[in-house]
Order: C-alpha cells, then sequence, then structure tokens
C-alpha cells in the first residue's frame, strides 16, 4: 500500500492496515507527530477496545483488551537509551505472545524485533497529508 491521506481518513487507512496485515507484529517508522499514536488509536479502535489510547509515557508498554477478549501491546521506545533495557522488560515474551503487537520507534530495538512483522512508514507531505506505505 501506497497512499496519502487526511486525518479524517485515519479510520480507513487504520481498517486497510488490518485487513491487509500479514502479521500482528506491527512496527510504525516515522518522525514525532507524524501520526503513530494517531493510526495505533484507530487500530485499537477497529480492534473494539473503548480503552483511552496513548503513548506509554511512565512505561514501555501499555496493554489494552479488546471487546472480543483479544490483548492489543502498545510499544512506544522512543525514550529508550539501550535494548538491554527493553530486553530486561522480557519483550520476547510480549513478541511471541501471538497477541497485537502495535510498536513505535522500532529501529530503537532493531536487535529485539522479530523477523515476522509489517513494516509501516509514515511521512508528512507539505499540505498537511501524511503518506503510508506497508511492505
Ligand atoms: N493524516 C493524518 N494522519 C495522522 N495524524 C494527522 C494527520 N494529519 C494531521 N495529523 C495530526 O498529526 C498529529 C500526529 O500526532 P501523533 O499521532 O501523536 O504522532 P506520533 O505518534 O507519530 O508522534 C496529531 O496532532 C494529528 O491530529
Ligand atoms: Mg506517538
Amino acid at each position: 500500500m501506497n497512499k496519502n491521506f487526511l486525518l479524517s481518513e485515519a479510520p480507513i487507512i487504520a481498517k486497510e492496515i488490518i485487513k491487509n496485515s500479514t502479521s500482528k507484529i506491527i512496527l510504525f517508522h516515522g518522525d514525532m507527530g507524524v501520526g503513530k499514536t494517531t493510526l495505533i488509536k484507530e487500530i485499537c479502535k477497529t480492534l473494539g477496545t473503548e480503552d483511552l489510547i496513548s503513548s506509554p509515557t511512565f512505561s514501555i508498554v501499555n496493554e489494552y483488551i479488546t471487546s472480543n477478549d483479544e490483548t492489543i501491546f502498545h510499544f512506544d521506545f522512543y525514550r529508550i537509551d539501550n535494548e538491554e533495557e527493553v530486553y530486561n522488560i522480557g519483550v520476547e515474551d510480549y513478541f511471541d505472545s501471538n497477541h497485537w503487537c502495535l510498536i513505535e520507534w522500532p529501529s530503537v530495538v532493531e536487535n529485539l524485533l522479530p523477523l515476522e512483522n509489517v513494516n509501516v512508514y509514515l511521512t508528512s507531505l507539505e499540505d498537511g497529508q501524511r503518506n503510508i506505505q506497508i511492505n
């Protein structure tokens, strides 16, 4: 997928990501403010959670439960200084759990990431739209 979209279209994009995703581990790449958390919120809504979604600020991971009793783990590695910190929280168990893992700033923990994943690349366009590429 390679598309430009407006904020108002984020729910549609979120649905497409879920529908086309070949893995429950989705890596969100892109600069601060590009819309990673916004899309993750929409994905969580689509999967059926009423929880308030915000980036894990004081922890590395937030956990949400959907109305179908599915578990979603939401990671934000922005504030991580080294991979050991992440390894020490037992991140592999989360990745191996077969639950949804939606990950912001995955490049910070490159060596810990599972091989099977989907990459979402977001960039800002001059007119305020965002470009999304998935592979
Ligand atoms: N097309 C778009 N998709 C997502 N966010 C958008 C879009 N256009 C504007 N925005 C705005 O950009 C900001 C993205 O913030 P956020 O999702 O927290 O980014 P990140 O998690 O990548 O740092 C929000 O204020 C959102 O309203
Ligand atoms: Mg964010």
